[in-house]
C-alpha cells in the first residue's frame, strides 16, 4: 500500500477504515481514517500509529519509504487506542525507537501496554526536539479531549499534527480537504466536534487560540482529511464559532412517537418557528441517529424535545437522547418540552429535569391528553409564535 508524501521528506502513512460505522456511540457513516505521519530527517520520526487490527495497513506503507527498524522517535499525541494501537507492532521492528510524549500520555501509556522495556521522552508546551533539519515543538492540550493529548508542531514546514482536534470520520481516497467535497467534509468536522469536542470547548478554545498564533500552511489531524492553504484559515474560524458556543436563530425539534399525537405537535411547533422565519428542523429518532442530530443542536438556539409518556417516563430513544446530549452539554440554549400521554405525563417532567440540569431557560411546557384536536393544534401554534415575540 502505498504511503502519501503530504511535505517534502513527510508522508502520510495512516490507515482507512472503509467499514467503521460506530465510534463509541457516535455514528460513522462515512468510516475513518487513522493517520500517521512518517518524517525522514537525520532521525526518522513516526507520528501516531492506528487502530491495532489496522497494524499491517501502516507497516506496508512504512515500508514503501524505509525500513520501520530504522524509526528512532515515535510520538504519541494521544493514548486513545485508535492512535496509539499499533505501538507496541511497531516496537517490535524498532525496540530503541524513543517514545515522546505528554506526562499523562506516559502514564496512560503505562496503563494500555506493557512498557517495561520502553523508553520514554516526557515532553511539555513549548518543548523541542531537533531531528536534524527541522524542530519538532509541542504544544498540551489537556481534556481536548483526554488529559494526555497534544500537538506536534514543525516550524519549517509550518506544520501542525494535532491529533483528534480538527478531525473528521471519513474514509477516503483522498488525503486533502481540498480533493474533495469541502461541504461534506465540513459538515463531518462539525459532527466531529459536536459528537467528541463539544464538553471540553473552554479548553478547544484555548488550544485554538495558542494553535492560531503559529505560523501554519497545514493542519493534518489524525482522522479524515488534511488542511491546507486556505482551508487552515476556514477550520481555525469555525473552531472559533462552535468552541464559543455561538448559536444561530435556528430550532432543532426532536422527538418520538406511539401514536402519532407527539408528532403533530412536533409539526405544530415547527409551524410556530417557520411564521417567524426561524430556521427550524425535525428530527424523528425512529429515522435520526443521535449522533447525527448532536451536529444540528451544535449551533440550535432552540431545543425543543418531545415525547409520548410510556411505562411512567419517556419512550427510551427519547431518554438516549437526553441523556447523550446531557454528556455533550450544549450551553446556553432555550428548551420547549412537549408530548401526550394518557393519564400520568411524566415523559414531561423527564425532559424538563434535563433542560433543568443543563440551566436552559425553558420558553413552553406544551402537553396534551391522548389526541390533540385541530383546533387545540392550531391554538397551540399561535400561543408559540406569540412567546416567540
Ligand atoms: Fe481519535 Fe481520541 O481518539
Amino acid at each position: 500500500m502505498r504511503a502519501v508524501e503530504v511535505k517534502k521528506g513527510i508522508y502520510w502513512v495512516g490507515a482507512i477504515d472503509w467499514e467503521l460505522t460506530e465510534f463509541h456511540g457516535y455514528l460513522t457513516q462515512r468510516g475513518s481514517t487513522y493517520n500517521a505521519y512518517l518524517i525522514i530527517d537525520e532521525k526518522i520520526v513516526l507520528v501516531d500509529t492506528v487502530k491495532s487490527h489496522l497494524t499491517d495497513e501502516l507497516i506496508s506503507r512504512i515500508k514503501t519509504i524505509i525500513d520501520p527498524s530504522k524509526i528512532d522517535i515515535i510520538i504519541s499525541n494521544h493514548t486513545e487506542m485508535d492512535h496509539s494501537g499499533s505501538i507496541p507492532a511497531i516496537m517490535k521492528y524498532c525496540p530503541n525507537a524513543e517514545i515522546v510524549c505528554s506526562p499523562m500520555g506516559e502514564k496512560g501509556l503505562k496503563k494500555h501496554f506493557d512498557t517495561t522495556s520502553w523508553k520514554f521522552r516526557v515532553v511539555n508546551t513549548g518543548d523541542k526536539i531537533n531531528i536534524g533539519k527541522r524542530d519538532l515543538s509541542f504544544i498540551l492540550m489537556q481534556m481536548v479531549h483526554w488529559p494526555d493529548s497534544m500537538a506536534t508542531y514543525c516550524l519549517q514546514e509550518k506544520l501542525l499534527m494535532p491529533n483528534d482536534i480538527f478531525g473528521q470520520h471519513m474514509a477516503s481516497y483522498e488525503r486533502f480537504v481540498d480533493e474533495d467535497r469541502f461541504d461534506v467534509v465540513m459538515e463531518e468536522a462539525k459532527k466531529y466536534f459536536a459528537n467528541i469536542l463539544l464538553p471540553y470547548s473552554r479548553q478547544s478554545q484555548d488550544a485554538v487560540s495558542q494553535i492560531e498564533k503559529l505560523d501554519l500552511d497545514m493542519i493534518a489531524p489524525s482522522h479524515g482529511l488534511i488542511w491546507r492553504g486556505d482551508d487552515v484559515k476556514k477550520i481555525l474560524k469555525a473552531y472559533d464559532k462552535w468552541d464559543s458556543n455561538i448559536c444561530e436563530n435556528k430550532a432543532v425539534i426532536v422527538y418520538d412517537t406511539m401514536w402519532g399525537s407527539t408528532k403533530e405537535m412536533a409539526m405544530s411547533i415547527y409551524k410556530a418557528f417557520e411564521a417567524k422565519n426561524i430556521n427550524v428542523e425535525i428530527k424523528c429518532l425512529k429515522k435520526t441517529h443521535i449522533s447525527d442530530i448532536m451536529t444540528d443542536v451544535l449551533d440550535a438556539k432552540y431545543i425543543c424535545v418531545g415525547s409520548p409518556t410510556l411505562n411512567n417516563t419517556m419512550m427510551p430513544t427519547v431518554a438516549s437522547f437526553l441523556y447523550y446530549m446531557k454528556g455533550l452539554r450544549p450551553q446556553n440554549r432555550i428548551g420547549i418540552a412537549f408530548g401526550s400521554y394518557g393519564w400520568g405525563g411524566q415523559s414531561l417532567n423527564e425532559i424538563e429535569k434535563v433542560f433543568e440540569f443543563l440551566k436552559y431557560q425553558t420558553l413552553d411546557t406544551i402537553k396534551f391528553e391522548y389526541i390533540p384536536r385541530k383546533d387545540d393544534l392550531e391554538k397551540m401554534t399561535k400561543d408559540l409564535k406569540n412567546k416567540l415575540g
